[in-house]
């Protein structure tokens, strides 16, 4: 074969090659618009898919441990911003002390990292972690900052006043049981967050468990429930709001320490965490001899949570199945629909009402003035900073229903 054929073959080669790779990974695209790139490249690469998901066991761990290194990035960036200004401005910079306030962004977060490394500390033993190469990312660091944030409101002084706002409604309407009778209840809290409720129901007296498939979460709770690592109210100290430069009266606000917990709590024989996905669950077992129309939680209680949902045909079918006949969802909270994945729904409050029914609820209606189990809507916040300068509200809605056999 003449040479000059040999190099055209080969260019054609070349092209057809990169037509055909250009076009799986169009196809690929296509049929698989919702993998977002970096899935793509794990695969590709091989990297470990098992623990990509956003809330892992691993993911958190990790982004726990490099909570200081991650945040050093973030106030290294505010540095090189700063820095980039004349120096007629820096003066004045240095007048009003921003210099300082920066440094002492670098102080909190060293206080933060005793906290966010004791929790990975723990988690390490608890679950026998080793690895710790896992890839993360500012959206890691984010998680682990909303969780500082969950600290205030669950579990010190601070938040007192925004949990008993959304609190009180859905405790009130469980004081009705007689405590008797609370033993032999089960009640189930999906997305429970730091499980600051499912511990007050738990307390009450009711068989309480509390769900949540997010290990930034879950490590921050059993920290707290830990008498390995927390022993005494008030013991440890956080500087949570130290993140948030936004609508900040002071620098004394910005980083003001808070204190947790206001009340050591334990894990006990009537309160369980299970760290799963609250959608694979199935109704709590019931001793053979007991009627199976009785298999199923009592109450379950959502508290800003159904909005969190994927697919709220799939949440509320699941509240349905896992209740035992007659059984009461209580449930409070906005309709703001994930922001971080795509829901398949998103409905209006009438909608989630009429579906509610739809799926065999009956929704406990108006009532008497004082009727502690009537529809409403009550005013709340949601992790909020108290002394910022802004104030984001909901307008929740809290209903109590009942499963119809
Ligand atoms: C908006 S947060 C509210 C947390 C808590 N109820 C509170 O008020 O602080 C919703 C929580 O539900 C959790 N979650 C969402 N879907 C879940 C599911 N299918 N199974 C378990 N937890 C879930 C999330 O990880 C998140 O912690």
């Amino acid at each position: 074969m003449p040479a000059n054929v040999v190099g055209q073959l080969s260019i054609l080669d070349i092209i057809l090659t990169l037509s055909f790779t250009l076009f799986i990974i169009l196809v690929g695209r296509r049929f698989l618009s919702s993998f977002p790139w970096s899935d793509i490249r794990q695969l590709l690469t091989g990297f470990r898919i098992t623990n990509s998901h956003p809330f892992s066991l691993s993911r958190a761990y990790t982004s726990y441990l490099r909570y200081a290194s991650l945040s050093k990035q973030e106030v290294s960036t505010m540095e090189q911003s700063y820095g980039s200004i004349g120096r007629a401005h820096k003066q004045l910079g240095y007048k009003i002390g921003y210099p300082r306030k920066l440094n002492q962004f670098r102080e909190a977060i060293g206080r933060n990292t005793t906290i966010t490394t004791a929790i990975a500390t723990l988690a390490a033993q608890e679950f026998s972690l080793e690895d710790n190469s896992y890839e993360t990312n500012q959206a890691d660091l984010s998680r682990v900052r909303e969780s500082m944030k969950h600290f205030v409101r669950d579990w010190s002084e601070e938040g007192a006043g925004e949990r008993e706002q959304i609190f009180k409604p859905i405790l009130h309407v469980l004081q009705q049981v007689p405590p008797s009778e609370r033993a032999g209840l089960k009640v189930l809290v999906p997305g429970s967050g730091l499980g600051r409720l499912a511990w007050e129901i738990s307390q009450l007296g009711f068989t309480t468990k509390a769900v949540e498939f997010s290990y930034f979460m879950t490590l921050a709770m059993r920290f707290l429930f830990s008498p390995n690592t927390t022993t005494k109210p008030n013991q440890h100290q956080i500087q949570p709001f130290a993140h948030w430069f936004s609508h900040q009266r002071s620098n004394e606000t910005l980083f003001r320490a808070v204190h947790v917990p206001d009340v050591v709590p334990r894990f006990s024989s009537n309160l369980e965490l299970i760290e799963d996905d609250f959608l694979k669950l199935q109704p709590p077992r019931v001793p053979t001899s007991s009627a199976s129309a009785d298999s199923g939680y009592d109450f379950i209680v959502t508290l800003f949570f159904i909005d969190t949902s994927i697919n709220i045909f799939s949440t509320i079918e699941k509240i349905y199945y896992l209740l035992r006949p007659g059984g009461t969802w209580i449930n409070l909270g906005p309709l703001l629909w994930p922001a971080s994945a795509q829901a398949k729904a998103e409905l209006s409050l009438d909608e989630v009402m009429h579906l509610v029914q739809q799926i065999g609820f009956t929704v406990h209606g108006a009532g008497e003035k004082d009727d502690i189990q009537a529809p409403r809507t009550v005013e709340c916040e949601y992790t909020s900073d108290k002394h910022a300068m802004m104030r984001w509200i909901y307008r929740a809605e809290f209903w109590v229903a009942s499963k119809r056999s």
